[in-house]
């Protein structure tokens, strides 16, 4: 975990938050490199399950919203965890992750656990005195459930029909931590499938097996991956049966994702149905399936699926194994040298490749050392021009796995990317 939290800082995916000021606890900010990986995941969880789908439908609600949606939701009276304070060092715990008596840190005595509401409160208006208090969404779930009549009146759906949201949640996590795993402000990529209640056994095993085959797709080490049938007594307020999907991560085996039946618990709740347009006398309340997906965990797995070390010639190669699709920059274009009659050929593939493929173009230092960037960085190309190039209009591309290079016609590059699946 330490490399490759070191690796994320050196290379620019991810900062401390607030660094200059000394940081603050759990905050983390996402350069370039984690700023186009997290793009990355949006657009192809996005294109996958709305783009590619008729059944589904793109929300994107606003994430402070009436207070009273927190009360039906049963977030305000329920969304709790159990707070113990220690008399001694005053740290905070969960009381339900702690397996002493006593505080881990210094061994003094914990107070009798109380119940601690997980949602930011704020307010609005100038003067917090006489302004409405509201709250930072703790899940995007409920903008799904509360337009529901809007999609409804607007899109026409069948059902089963679903609406998906990527979006900020908040949470003031007692003991948040493990770097982006839990952290106070994260995002969510979720899902909200309304459907008959007689048929939500085998929605809920289409979804699993999307998620199984979605993380795949996207490079997650699926050896890693581990379904944990939720027990009853650690149901969600909302749900009769979760499956959360656990990953190992370096510091231990935990939540990445999780997949729950809500049943009719969200939309009874905001007094909202469904009429058959079939047969208009039937009304009802659909029942819910939620995929829901972390994209700051998500990220992390696929930071931990990717991380290689290997020796080349007693030297060790860190690599990003990133697939084609999820790498920040697929191609690099390293000229061997600054000189101005190698970026003559350089610079205009550059230009040229930019307008299809994510491209970084890099002139700095050795070639080795460039290469070895682009391997942390988890390119899969790398192409080089060199002195040769000039005469024979010719560039060297190399593979990032199996560093196999090739040497190619320039104005067939761009094809041969294609063909590699970029
Ligand atoms: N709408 C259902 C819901 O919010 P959840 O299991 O509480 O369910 C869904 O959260 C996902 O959001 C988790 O599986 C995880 O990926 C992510 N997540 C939850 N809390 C988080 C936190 N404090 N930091 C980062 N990600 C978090």
């Amino acid at each position: 975990m330490e490399q490759l939290v070191a690796l994320c800082k050196q290379r620019g995916f991810i900062f401390p938050g607030s660094e200059i000021y000394g940081g603050l606890a759990n905050s983390w900010d996402y350069g370039p490199l984690g700023a186009q990986l997290r793009m990355n995941i949006k657009n192809a969880w996005w294109k996958e399950v709305v783009q590619q789908r008729s059944d589904m439908y793109g929300l994107d609600g606003a994430i402070i919203m009436n207070p009273k949606v927190w009360e039906a939701s049963g977030h305000v009276s329920t969304f709790h965890d159990p707070l113990v304070e220690c008399k001694q060092c005053q740290h905070r715990f969960r009381a339900d992750q702690l397996t002493t008596k006593q505080c881990p840190d210094c061994s003094g005595e914990l107070s009798a656990p109380r119940e601690f509401n997980l949602m930011f409160k704020t307010y609005v208006g100038p003067v917090s005195a006489d302004a409405s208090p509201v709250y930072l969404r703790p899940e995007t779930a409920q903008a799904m459930f509360v337009n529901f009549k809007n999609i409804i009146q607007t899109m026409h759906p069948r059902l089963p029909f679903g609406m998906a949201q990527i979006g900020k949640a908040f949470r003031n996590e007692i003991t948040p931590g493990n770097y982006i795993f839990r952290t106070l402000e994260f995002e969510q990529m979720e899902i909200e499938y309304f459907i008959q209640a007689d048929t939500w056994e085998q929605h809920f095993a289409d979804w699993k097996k999307f998620m199984l085959t979605w993380a795949r797709t996207i490079g997650i080490d699926v050896d890693k991956l581990h379904e944990l049938d939720v027990p009853q007594a650690e149901l969600a307020h909302y749900s009769q049966k979760t499956i959360d999907f656990e990953f190992d991560f370096p510091f231990g085996r935990k939540e990445l994702w999780g997949l729950a039946y809500r049943t009719d618990f969200d939309l009874k709740n905001h007094k909202l149905d469904y009429t058959d347009p079939i047969d208009p006398k039937n009304k009802f309340t659909p029942h819910v399936i939620e995929p829901t997906m972390g994209v700051d965990r998500t990220l992390l797995a696929l930071l931990v699926s990717a991380y290689h070390t290997e020796k080349v010639n007693d030297e060790d190669r860190v690599v990003l194994k990133f697939t084609k699709e999820m790498a920040p920059y697929q191609v690099a274009i390293l000229p061997l040298s600054k000189k101005p009659e190698l970026q003559k050929v350089s610079q205009p593939l550059f230009q040229d490749l930019l307008k299809t493929f994510r491209c970084n173009y890099d002139e700095t230092q050795s070639i080795g050392k460039r290469y070895r960037r682009q391997d942390e960085i988890g390119t899969p190309y790398c192409i080089t021009v060199d002195f040769e190039s000039l005469n024979d209009q010719q560039v060297t591309i190399r593979e990032r796995d199996t560093m196999q290079q090739i040497r190619l016609p320039i104005n067939k590059v761009s094809d041969y990317l294609h063909d590699q699946g970029l």
